[in-house]
C-alpha cells in the first residue's frame, strides 16, 4: 500500500437526478474502493457533481493510516456542516478506516454525518442511502467481511462494464482489488483492526473485471492487496499469487501489469523470477522495509531481517539487474536511537531506491507500539525525516540523471490540464518522465529519449 496524502477530488459536470461528489484520502485501496462505490452509485442513477456544494451526496472515503489523515477528515467535515445547514437536503455520507476505527466517537464529533460505512461494508452503500432517505435517520454498517473460504466467484461485483474513474475521465491506468485486509498485525500498523483479517477475491472475478478495464480502454493494471504476496492462502485451492499474474498478464491488450503492496515476509523467489520472464511486469517493484536496523524490525514485528530483506533484493536484481525499487519507511518508531537510525540511513545508501516515502511514527489507537513506552520525541523524528528525505532526494536525483541520453520506452498516462501539449507518462521502471508533442500521446508507449531529470522526475523528447 503506497499511502500518499494527496486528496482526489471528482468534478465532472453532468445533468442528473442526484449528484454525489466523492473525496478520496490515503492509499489506492481506498482509492479502488471509491471507484466501485462511484460504480455503485452509478447504477442508482447517480452522477458526478462539479463540486461538494452542488451535490446531493457528499462521500468522504477516509485514511486513518496516521493521525495527520485523521484530522483532515474532521477539517472537512467541518465545512460540509456548513454546506448542509445552506442546502439541508444533502446527505453527508463517510467511508473508509476512520469510519471503522472512530465509528461513534465520530458520529458524536460531526452529528451532521448521515451514513457511515466500513470499508468492509462498501458494496451495503445503496442499501444504507436507501435506507436513509425512506427515515431521515442515520444509517451505518461497520465491521467485517465475514470469511467465507472459497467464495463462489460473484460475476456482478466484476461487471463487464469497467467501473467509473474517480477523475471521470477515461484513464489508462487502472486498480483491481485482489485482497482485502492483513493477517500480519506490524506493531505500529492500524490496517488489520481497520480492514480486517485477509480476504481473497476469486480469480475469476479479478480476471473479469481485469478485462473489462482493458476492453474498456486501460492500457495498465495495478493489483491491489494490503499484502499480494499472500493472496490466495485463505482459498482452500490454495492460488499462489505468481499464478494469478501470469493468467492477468496474459489478457491481450494489456500492456504493463503492477501490483501492490509486497511484504517482504511473503516475497517468494519464485515471484522474484517472474520479473525475468514476464515482460509486462516492469522493471519496477515497490517492497516496504520500513527501517534498516534488526531490532527496530523486530520491535516493529515485521517477520524479516535486514540480511533477508537484502536476499530479496538478490533475488530481483539477480531475475532483472536493472530494476527499479521503492519502499517505506518509518522514522523515530518507538525506541529507535541514534544508532538504529543510522542502520536506515545505511541500507537507503546501499540499496539505492529509486524514490522511497518516508514517515514520521504516528501513534495509533490499539497498536501494540503506541503502548510502548519509549516513544520518541517529534524534534528527533523531524530532524530524522529532514535526514533521510535529504538522502534519498541525492539518490533519486543521481539515478535520475544516469537516465540521461537513454532510450526509455513511455506509457503516457495523461495530458497536462494546465499546459496542453505536455503529456506526463511512465517508464517500465516507473519513472515519471515529460513530454511535449503536437500529436495526442495518452494511451499510447513511445520510444522517448532522455534529456534533463530531478528529484521529482524525467523530462525528454519522442524518437520516433
Ligand atoms: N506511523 C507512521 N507510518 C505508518 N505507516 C503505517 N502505519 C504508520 C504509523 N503508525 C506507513 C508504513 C506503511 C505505509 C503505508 O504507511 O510505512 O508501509
Ligand atoms: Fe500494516 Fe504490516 Fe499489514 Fe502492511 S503488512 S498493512 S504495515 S500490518
Amino acid at each position: 500500500m503506497i499511502e500518499s496524502d494527496i486528496s482526489l477530488s471528482t468534478t465532472i459536470p453532468a445533468p442528473a437526478a442526484k449528484m454525489v461528489h466523492i473525496e478520496t484520502w490515503g492509499c489506492q485501496m481506498n482509492a479502488a474502493d471509491s471507484e466501485r462505490m462511484l460504480a455503485l452509485l452509478a447504477a442508482q442513477s447517480y452522477q458526478l457533481a462539479p463540486n461538494a456544494e452542488s451535490a446531493d451526496l457528499v462521500l468522504l472515503n477516509t485514511c486513518h493510516i496516521r493521525e495527520k489523515a485523521k484530522h483532515k477528515v474532521l477539517s472537512r467535515l467541518g465545512v460540509l456542516k456548513e454546506i448542509k445547514e445552506r442546502r439541508p437536503g444533502m446527505t453527508i455520507a463517510v467511508a473508509g478506516c476512520v469510519a471503522q476505527a472512530e465509528g461513534s466517537r465520530l458520529l458524536k464529533a460531526a452529528p451532521q454525518i448521515d451514513v457511515l460505512l466500513g470499508p468492509g461494508k462498501i458494496d451495503e452503500l445503496p442499501r444504507l442511502l436507501r435506507e436513509h432517505d425512506a427515515s431521515g435517520k442515520r444509517a451505518q454498517a461497520i465491521g467485517f467481511h465475514r470469511h467465507a473460504p472459497d467464495p463462489t466467484p460473484n460475476l456482478e461485483a466484476a461487471p463487464a462494464v469497467a467501473p467509473p474513474t474517480l477523475t471521470g475521465k477515461h484513464e489508462v491506468s487502472r486498480y483491481v482489488n485482489i485482497q482485502q485486509g492483513c493477517n500480519n498485525y506490524c506493531t505500529f500498523c492500524v490496517v488489520p483492526f481497520t480492514r480486517g483479517r485477509e480476504l481473497s477475491r476469486p480469480a475469476a472475478e479479478i480476471l473479469a473485471e481485469s478485462a473489462a478495464l482493458v476492453a474498456a480502454g486501460a492500457r495498465e493494471l495495478t493489483l491491489l492487496g494490503q499484502n499480494v504476496n499472500s493472496y490466495g492462502s485463505d482459498l482452500t485451492t490454495k492460488p499462489s499469487f505468481a499464478s494469478l499474474l501470469r493468467s492477468v498478464a496474459a489478457l491481450p491488450g494489456l500492456e504493463r501489469l503492477r501490483f501492490t503492496t509486497s511484504n517482504p515476509h511473503d516475497f517468494t523467489e519464485e515471484l522474484a523470477e517472474l520479473f525475468a520472464t514476464q515482460p509486462r511486469l516492469g522493471r519496477y517493484l515497490h517492497l516496504p522495509v520500513q527501517s534498516g536496523s534488526d531490532s527496530m524490525l523486530l520491535r516493529m514485528q515485521r517477520k524479516v531481517t535486514v540480511a533477508s530483506y537484502l536476499e530479496r533484493i538478490d533475488w530481483l536484481r539477480r531475475a532483472l539487474p536493472d530494476i527499479a525499487l521503492s519502499t517505506d519507511l518509518i522514522v523515530g518508531f518507538p525506541g529507535e536511537t541514534d544508532a538504529e537510525f543510522a542502520d536506515t540511513m545505511r541500507l537507503v545508501e546501499q540499496v539505492r531506491f529509486g524514490f522511497a516515502f518516508m514517515f514520521k511514527y504516528s501513534p495509533r489507537k490499539n497498536t501494540p507500539a503506541a503502548r510502548y513506552a519509549n516513544q520518541v520525541e517529534e524534534k528527533v523524528k523531524e530532524d530524522r525525516l529532514a535526514q533521510l528525505m535529504r538522502l534519498q532526494d541525492r539518490i533519486t536525483t543521481e539515478i535520475h540523471a544516469a537516465e540521461i541520453g537513454l532510450v526509455r520506452p513511455v506509457l503516457f498516462h495523461y495530458e497536462s490540464s494546465k499546459n496542453p501539449g505536455q503529456y506526463y507518462g511512465r517508464t517500465d521502471h516507473f519513472r515519471l518522465v515529460r513530454v511535449t508533442s503536437a500529436y495526442p500521446l495518452t494511451g499510447q508507449v513511445h520510444q522517448v529519449r532522455i534529456s534533463s531529470g530531478n528529484k521529482v522526475g524525467l523530462i525528454g523528447d519522442l524518437v520516433d
